[in-house]
């Protein structure tokens, strides 16, 4: 059967959209995560990367609009409950040591990190079968700035396991 191409671009559009949410809302929560963070790699990983997250939002629009959509955000519950459960973090973290409170806050970031990696790297796929060539590269920058993000976490964690041991 041929594949429906108007509908899976519809699919896309709207897949992005929650993408642009999820993104608005690290926007916000990212600022918080970094001034929570007690190791100062810990804080510049989360301040660099609210700069790349501002790009990540910047390309969605601009994918949005390659597809001929507006650039609205449609509510992704699975980044609220993922920030909720960040930002619980934070709180729970100030009765904890240091590096152990940072080490919560990169777990938390981290299930961030993989629900991007998932999502960007699923609609990459998309707009690849659908020919949307210009928009799937926007997906596979971002793709790519995530799993860097993801990989410098596990690196910035190292010497907090080393001093927790
Ligand atoms: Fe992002
Ligand atoms: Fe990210």
């Amino acid at each position: 059967m041929a594949q429906n191409i108007p509908e899976l671009k519809a699919v896309l559009i709207d897949q992005m959209e929650d993408l642009l949410h999820g993104e608005h809302q690290l926007v916000k929560a990212l600022p918080k995560m970094a001034k929570a963070a007690h190791a100062v790699q810990l804080r510049q990983a989360f301040t660099d990367h609210l700069e790349q997250t501002r790009l990540h939002v910047e390309r969605l629009q601009q994918g949005l609009e390659l597809l001929g959509a507006k650039a609205k955000a449609k509510t992704c519950k699975g980044m609220q409950g993922l920030v909720e459960e960040s930002e619980a973090t934070i709180s729970e973290g100030k009765d904890l040591e240091p590096s152990s409170a940072d080490l919560t806050l990169i777990i938390a970031a981290q299930k961030v990190e993989h629900y991007e990696i998932s999502g960007y790297g699923s609609l990459r796929t998309l707009a690849e079968r659908i020919g949307e060539m210009r928009v799937a590269r926007l997906l596979a920058d971002t793709e790519s700035e995530e799993a860097q993000a993801d990989e410098l976490l596990t690196q910035v964690a190292q010497p907090l396991f080393a001093r927790a041991a």
